[in-house]
């Protein structure tokens, strides 16, 4: 959704801004650009294409300079092209901007500015906001966004550079995420943590409607619409710049899988007793727990899809009914919500904008709401009344992988915490799950050294295929769909997933010879029904992959098979999860595909 940074200090600001755009390169990767002030104008390089197009376009000619702002683009208003890729300029060159966001009365400003002779050479609904800035320019850059920035409407993460007072960068966040980095002589502007840990570990988060001053001894930030001064808290940031680092890896995901045994133990670190779990960070009494009638998890893509495997564990354990909705539906249908409604709202970036406008509805029809988020400080944590954070780290490749996994961990640990306030799990059942929950970080870890040379096999057996089907039943049916999801994201295979027994209500006649179907076969109490399901694929022609827990005796029901060790049927989502994630991998790899930016996408989806 656009990434962008700005710099100024003592150094060369052009290897400084390439190093940060690489780090937010999973934002958006259709186009970039840099402007750099050279103690004498503001030079403009963009282009179309991805960072390294233009590493290669400034390589021969670095522009100089110690201040300046750059962008990478995931396009929205304009196709990606050279004149749409940020920086954009005014009429004069004077002012440049980066913008993450949307300007929605773009229109009306444009022709406004156009009357009063301001020329445009680009589609986007950035542009108006330099003609803007030049407009409202009296001697004093603060004054003039902060003029500009009152005429929008929409959201948006500003970086702003002048050439009459070039010492200094103007940040205003609206709506789309933004931190200022502190180094001492070096200050940084940033739409994300990972594109400053190089440099420093103090960062300023801001909060929608307020604006900076950056120069490089000072920040000073304001708010916008009063210019009073904040006086705003140091964030100290307790991720190590290694993690955002591909540390050998060919991929971010490869890495982020590998990760997975230490996302589950940093999850539950501290969480867990031999019969309870604790949160600290959760204000709900026992009373509130029991007078909640109804859950909402309400999420995006694969947090969306961690939701479904909270809604059998809740139901399951805690006995709460619980309906899980896509975020950018539930904010438009008047769900039922009162005081006794808990909303659970899941992000790993904490931004996706569906998702925090769904927060910003619950809470306004008076529910409680608890975020299940990954990035501190992020907006979703800090507006939740509760936050669970999932501790997975920063997740640099597009398609979530460590970030679900520590979603689900999480949602388990939630669902036992919440049953045992109601009086629904004894001593012995929870320490039964507990004991096993506690065990999985070794049995993922156990999934991706023995089984990743079985599924790279799989994979070139798959990899030529057009379809793909997964199917499952209870809660390997959640399973199924965010294996369907991560596949059709990086492999571009398309792919579908069902209940196993739905599929014979339509989908059966997609099934012919060759079509490789994955069937999650963990649930005993279903287990007999799903394999029939399994016969009806195969008598069909479906080429069909079970993944199943090891000592299971159906083998000569599959064509391939997937074994991942036992663990309590409620908790196989976290063990079914890596074979179909590392089988996404290695097809993606196997055709050739971007694994860590796929076409079309972009991480931390911050528009509606
Ligand atoms: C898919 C994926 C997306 C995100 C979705 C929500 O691999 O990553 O579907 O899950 O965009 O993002 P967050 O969790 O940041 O709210």
């Amino acid at each position: 959704m656009c990434g962008i940074v700005g710099y100024v200090g003592e150094q060369d600001a052009t290897s400084i801004l390439l190093a940060g755009l690489k780090k937010l390169e999973y934002r958006g990767y259709d186009s970039a650009g840099i402007a750099l002030y050279n103690g004498l104008e503001i030079t403009l390089d963009k282009t179309v294409g991805k960072l390294s197009e233009l590493e290669k376009l400034v390589s021969n000619n670095p522009p100089k300079g110690n201040i300046g702002i750059a962008h990478t683009r995931w396009a929205t208003h304009g196709k990606p092209s050279s004149p749409n890729s940020h920086p954009h300029s005014c009429c004069c060159g004077d002012v440049v901007v980066v913008h993450n966001g949307i300007i929605e009365n773009y229109v009306k400003l444009k022709e406004e500015l156009k009357e009063k002779g301001h020329q445009f050479s680009s589609a986007t609904d950035t542009e108006v906001i330099p003609h803007l800035i030049d407009e409202y320019y009296e001697g004093d850059i603060k004054d003039a966004v902060r003029k500009a920035v009152a005429r929008l409407k929409g959201a948006y993460a500003l970086g702003v550079l002048s050439l009459q007072e070039p010492d200094r960068l103007i940040a205003v966040r609206q709506d789309s995420p933004l931190v200022i980095g502190l180094n001492g002589n070096e200050n940084f502007l940033a739409s994300d943590i990972p594109a400053v840990l190089d440099h420093t570990d103090e960062v300023y988060i801001l909060d929608d409607g307020e604006m900076a001053e950056i120069t490089d001894k000072q920040v000073e930030i304001f708010n916008v619409e009063t210019a009073q001064l904040i006086d705003k808290d140091i964030f100290k940031v307790d991720w190590d710049p290694g993690m955002a680092e591909k540390s050998g890896f060919d991929h971010f995901m490869l890495k982020e899988i590998h990760e997975q045994p230490e996302t589950i133990r940093k999850s539950i670190a501290g969480r867990l007793n031999e019969t309870d779990i604790k949160f600290d960070e959760v204000n709900l009494s026992q009373e509130e727990i029991k007078s909640y009638s109804r859950i909402y998890v309400v999420a995006c893509g694969t947090a969306y899809h961690s939701g479904l495997v909270a809604k059998y564990a809740i139901e399951d354990l805690a006995k709460i009914p619980v309906e899980v909705d896509v975020a950018s539906e539930f904010r438009y249908r008047n769900p039922l919500i009162d005081e006794n409604t808990l909303v659970i709202v899941v992000s790993q970036s904490g931004e996706t904008a569906d998702t925090l406008a769904a927060l910003r509805e619950a809470k306004a029809n008076g529910a409680r709401a608890l975020a299940l988020v990954n990035t501190v400080g992020s907006t979703i944590a800090r507006e939740a009344d509760d936050v669970i954070y999932i501790h997975a780290g920063p997740e640099i490749a597009v398609a979530s992988t460590k970030a679900y996994i520590g979603m689900l961990s999480c949602f388990y640990m939630l669902a036992i915490y919440l049953a045992r306030a109601k009086n629904k799990l004894n001593d012995q059942a929870s320490a039964k799950l507990i004991k096993a929950l506690s065990k999985l970080p070794e049995q993922v870890g156990k999934i991706i050294k023995e089984d990743t040379d079985k599924i790279k096999q799989l994979a070139k057996n798959y990899a030529k295929q057009e379809h793909a089907f997964f199917i499952g039943r209870k809660i390997d049916y959640s399973v199924a769909l965010e294996g369907s999801l991560k596949l059709k994201e990086i492999s571009y295979i398309h792919s579908e997933a069902y209940p196993a027994g739905e599929l014979k209500h339509g989908t059966l006649a997609l099934i012919e010879e060759g079509i490789p179907v994955i069937a999650l076969a963990t649930q005993t109490s279903v287990l007999d029904k799903t394999l029939s399901n399994v016969k009806e694929v195969k008598a069909r022609g479906g080429v069909v992959t079970g993944v199943v827990f090891v000592g299971q005796e159906e083998k000569e029901q599959f064509d391939y098979q997937i074994e991942v060790p036992k663990t309590e049927d409620i908790l196989s989502t976290i063990l079914t999860a890596i074979p179909l994630q590392l089988l996404s991998y290695y097809i993606a790899v196997e055709r050739g595909c971007d694994v860590d930016q796929p076409r079309n996408l972009a991480k931390s989806v911050t528009v509606e």
